[in-house]
């Protein structure tokens, strides 16, 4: 049987990379799923190429109007919503000495009031429909420790596991279970991001800095999204209700808490 079987959800930030293969683990096991991203044209191809079950909305996590109109789109098109991926992530490096107010609050603005305020317009909607419901916050390894060029960053999936925490505690109340999900390194564009900046800022060689990273992986490699899926289903799923408020490692091993 189809573990999320006429349900329906919301995905920030998944026309690529992690929550696009979320929308699609989601939509094969039976959800409509709302591909919602600020990249309109991306969200749309990424929904086409998905098929029946996904759909596109447009959605920037740091605007509340686009936060309220994204649910009221996904109640449109699917006549409830039921789980939240608050996935959408910004990303930036610096030396301490020269982290800028405008990077602090570009990451601030999505990361970490993106994540409540989206989290907070789908909890309303979920307590109008009685039923409970099921968000997922995406944190990260960089949440659980520091990390010598990544300041920001780290304290923005931080905070999404501190507001996880206390969202968990409020919402049970409704039958909503909050929890997150720390992924290690994965895959994907992001990471091509990630290793150019890195490039840029400690002069290595393109490529040196995720095979770096990769050689220190307990497990070996990468994730990619796929290896994630599993965990993303779990916790929208029936066989959660009982765990709240908690923030799940999906790392190859990084990280043990
Ligand atoms: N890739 C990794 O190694 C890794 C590791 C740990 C945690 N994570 C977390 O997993 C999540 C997904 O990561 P990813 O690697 O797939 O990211 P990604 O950069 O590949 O994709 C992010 C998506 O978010 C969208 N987006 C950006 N700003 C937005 C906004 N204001 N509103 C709506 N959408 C917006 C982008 O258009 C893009 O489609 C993020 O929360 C990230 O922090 C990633």
């Amino acid at each position: 049987m189809k573990r999320l079987e006429g349900k329906s959800a919301l995905i920030t930030g998944a026309a690529q990379g992690i929550g696009r293969g979320f929308a699609q683990a989601y939509v094969r096991e039976g959800a409509t799923v709302a591909i919602a991203d600020i990249n309109l044209e991306a969200a749309e191809a990424a929904a086409a190429e998905i098929g029946q079950g996904a759909y596109a909305v447009q959605l920037d996590v740091s605007q509340q109007d686009s936060i309220d109109a994204a649910v009221a789109a996904v109640v449109a098109r699917a006549g409830k919503l039921d789980i939240l991926i608050n996935n959408a992530a910004l990303f930036d490096v610096a030396e301490t000495v020269d982290i800028t107010r405008a990077s602090y609050d570009r990451l601030y603005a999505v990361n970490v009031a993106g994540t409540l305020f989206t989290m907070q317009a789908a909890a309303k909607q979920m307590i109008k429909q009685g039923h409970g419901g099921k968000i997922i916050n995406m944190a990260s390894q960089a949440g659980r420790r520091g990390e010598s060029l990544v300041a920001v960053y780290c304290s923005t999936k931080a905070a999404v596991i501190s507001l996880t925490q206390s969202a968990g505690l409020n919402l049970i109340k409704h039958g909503i279970n909050v929890n997150a999900i720390a992924p290690g390194v994965v895959d994907g564009a992001h990471w091509k991001h990630v290793d150019a900046m890195f490039a840029k800022l400690e002069g290595k060689a393109p490529g040196q800095k995720k095979a770096e990273v990769e050689a220190g992986v307990p497990a070996g490699r990468f994730a990619t999204p796929d290896d994630l899926t599993g965990m993303a289903i779990f916790l929208a799923s029936s066989e959660s209700d009982y765990i709240l408020s908690q923030c799940y490692n999906v790392d190859g091993g990084q990280w043990m808490s």
